[in-house]
């Protein structure tokens, strides 16, 4: 048997793929356009291993996955490919659109067409996974409860209204067409292979060059954080058991303010690579707000863990000490997708 996976060299589709085939002989078809965030060398392991095929291409082209589709019949795909970084949703939203919702659109298609022509065996096994975000939600009080799985829709940002309408459109391929669909919305990821510029892994890269680490208004903004391979455990889970054409909230009921994660990474850091010129803290700087910043992510996990069983294995303790010895292990990762593009990417966003 075989699935296929879309935004495999990403982040989160790379560690799904590295503990997907750590716990199976299952192929995986890899199609990855490798944008700016893809990165083979985090599948470089995975070389000359017959398991995994990567290809190269945009999902938003419909020849390449028909293709795809038909040459290695999968049971299921699992769709990780998006633009993913709210910041350049904002000053750059035209991608998003194209990826997130064009690509999902496009991938829901090429589904409709491969699934309707299976056995009804082989119809009956298909899923459809997508994998979503819990800022589709919107930003929540200090005393909301969290994100149960029948909130509202409130997206505020090019990104997360780019996310709500690929799951809306899901939605629509199950409701009208009939095709097995999940959907998982999950919280804030983080660990190895994290690209750094999101807050963790920039954190941890700009506290080792000694440069400032840059906390968007008063750092009082709460997102509820869950360890990479929770969220790819909980995939497999819901893949394996979730019910057709229902979605589901991933989280570790972690929350956390967005300063006390960056006094945690200095900490650790101060504990793991001194630096003689003093705390890392030191190199807190309070930078000018996100336009549109949502205050509060929670989400309130208790249907995966009622109906699938699923719970993290790492707490927020183990997963962050894991994250940030990873980072000091592997300084030529981070040279290596420090270069280039990245460079333009931080003078844009931070300034000199
Ligand atoms: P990422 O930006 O690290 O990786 C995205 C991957 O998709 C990259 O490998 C990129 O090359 C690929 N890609 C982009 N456009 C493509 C296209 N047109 N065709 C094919 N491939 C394309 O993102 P991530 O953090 O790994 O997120 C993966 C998924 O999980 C996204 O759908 C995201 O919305 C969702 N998600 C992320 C988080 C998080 O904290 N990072 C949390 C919840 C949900
Ligand atoms: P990020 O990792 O971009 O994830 P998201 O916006 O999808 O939640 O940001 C996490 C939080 O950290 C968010 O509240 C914005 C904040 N942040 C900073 O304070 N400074 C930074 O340099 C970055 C990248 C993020």
């Amino acid at each position: 048997m075989t699935i296929l996976v879309t935004g495999g060299a990403g982040f989160i589709g790379s560690n799904f793929v590295l503990d997907w085939l750590a716990q199976s002989d299952e192929k995986v078809v890899n199609l990855d356009v490798l944008s700016y965030a893809g990165n083979l060398e985090n599948l470089a392991s995975l070389q000359g291993d017959a398991r995994h095929v990567f290809v190269q291409g945009d999902i938003c082209d419909r020849t390449l996955v028909d293709r795809l589709l038909a040459e290695h019949q999968p049971r299921a795909l699992v769709h990780f490919a998006a633009e993913s970084h709210v910041d350049r949703s904002i000053s750059g939203p035209g991608a998003f659109m194209r990826t997130n919702i064009e690509g999902t659109y496009s991938l829901l298609e090429a589904s409709r067409q491969y699934w309707s022509g299976l056995s009804d065996e082989a119809k009956a096994a298909f899923r459809f996974h997508h994998v979503s975000t819990d800022e589709v939600y919107g930003s929540l009080a200090p005393h909301d409860p969290a994100f149960a799985e029948t909130k509202t829709y409130e997206p505020n940002s090019p990104y997360s209204a780019s996310k709500a309408a690929s799951d809306h459109l899901v939605r629509a391929w199950h409701h009208t067409y009939g095709l097995p669909v999940l959907t998982t919305n999950c919280s804030n990821n983080y660990g190895p292979y994290h690209f750094p510029e999101k807050l963790i892994p920039l954190m941890i890269v700009n506290a080792l060059a000694g440069k400032p680490l840059p906390v968007y208004g008063d750092g009082q903004q709460i997102r509820d954080w869950l360890y990479v391979t929770d969220h790819a455990s909980a995939i497999r889970a819901v893949l394996d058991g979730g019910r057709v054409g229902e979605t589901y909230n991933i989280g570790g009921w972690n929350e956390m303010a967005n300063i006390d994660i960056v006094k945690t990474v200095c900490a650790l850091l101060d504990e793991l690579r001194p630096d003689p010129a003093g705390p890392y803290s030191r190199l807190i700087t309070y930078v000018k707000d996100r336009p549109g910043h949502d205050r509060r992510y929670a989400i309130d996990a208790r249907k995966v863990e009622r109906e699938l069983g699923w719970r993290p294995a790492e707490t927020f303790a183990s997963g962050i000490r894991k994250t940030v010895q990873w980072y000091l292990d592997h300084p030529d990762w981070v040279a290596r997708v420090q270069s280039g593009a990245y460079r333009d990417w931080v003078s844009q966003q931070y300034g000199a």
